[in-house]
């Protein structure tokens, strides 16, 4: 897919989109269902892009770190495609939910086969599965956002994790519905401490767009090497798309245009293939707990650039 020519001047652009993002201030809540996480500052902004050459762009607090949340489900996903020989899609569907991202009325229809990788229920069988592969799924990310980010001092806040651990009744009960259905290879314990682990991942928009960057670059690392054939890259970014801001996934396409993959500590990873990685976050969330400003900013950036994946 071509994206279209327009304007190269990605601080501008960045602007652009941080003044979208101001305009929404005092809209929407921060997330207080994870009680350490309703602490972040909700007039907090930040935008990092990472081009597919190198070049690397910011505004705002694109060097804080926030807690990257269900953003990490994109990145657990990616690891375990990269098991070539491994049987993910057997244990996960690929189709939008249409429901809450900790909705469990559809595992029970489905018969214990999350709808896709980014709800949590899916999540936790991606994590399971990761862990089978790693011994520590949430390390493996960890290990791997280092890696793409070039930052060592990336880790998981255990404040955090200790949080979700103990607020964590709905997790627990996809976990165990999962499990009753033979579809974790893991103790239901193990997956949901690495689980809120991975979620617990504090990060920056620097550190994410870079991270992000291998879907844009069609399966290479930062490093050049190869972390998946390109196909499996443009398989990500179409359950990005579809799937990538649950119940809010046709209005994200509708407008920012991009495959992205949203977090309720208010950050958005979104890809434009061929040419750049983008990361926007601001901690106030719209009713279905995705970032009013991240979004409003992706939404001027696509909007003023022309760049799109339509
Ligand atoms: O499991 C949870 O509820 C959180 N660790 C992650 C949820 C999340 O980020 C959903 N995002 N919009």
């Amino acid at each position: 897919m071509q994206m279209t020519s327009g304007p190269t001047d990605y601080q501008e652009l960045l602007h652009t989109a941080m003044a979208a993002a101001e305009r929404t201030a005092g809209q929407g809540r921060v997330a207080d269902y994870i009680p350490a996480l309703a602490t972040a500052d909700p007039n907090a902004f930040g935008m990092a892009l990472a081009t597919v050459d190198g070049d690397l762009h910011g505004v705002g607090d694109w060097e804080q770190s926030f807690s990257v949340q269900s953003v990490s489900k994109l990145f657990s996903l990616a690891l375990v495609l990269t098991h070539r020989e491994h049987q993910l899609w057997r244990g996960v569907g690929r189709e939008p939910s249409g429901n809450p991202f900790n909705s469990l009325v559809q595992l029970e229809k489905e018969n214990g086969i999350p709808r896709n990788p980014f709800i949590n229920a899916g999540a936790l069988v991606v994590t399971d599965r990761l862990q089978s592969l790693t011994g520590d799924a949430a390390g493996a990310v960890r290990d791997f956002l280092r890696q793409e980010s070039g930052n060592p001092l990336l880790d998981t806040d255990p404040v955090v994790a200790a949080s979700e651990a103990e607020h964590g009744h709905r997790n627990a009960a996809l976990a165990h519905f999962i499990a009753s259905h033979g579809n974790l290879e893991n103790p239901v314990e193990t997956v949901l401490d690495r689980y809120y682990a991975q979620c617990s991942i504090a990060a920056s928009c620097r550190d994410l767009a870079l991270a992000g960057r291998f879907l844009a670059r069609h399966g290479l690392r930062a490093d050049g090497s190869r972390l998946m054939p390109g196909s499996d890259a443009k398989r990500i970014n179409a359950v990005l798309l579809t799937c990538g801001a649950y119940d809010a996934a046709g209005e994200f396409a509708f407008r920012v245009g991009l495959p992205g993959k949203s977090g309720v500590g208010g950050g958005i990873v979104a890809i434009l293939p061929g040419r750049a990685a983008v990361c926007a976050w601001g901690p106030s969330l719209d009713k279905v707990g995705n970032s009013v400003a991240a979004v409003a900013a992706l939404d001027a950036f696509t909007t003023a650039s022309g760049w799109s994946v339509f």
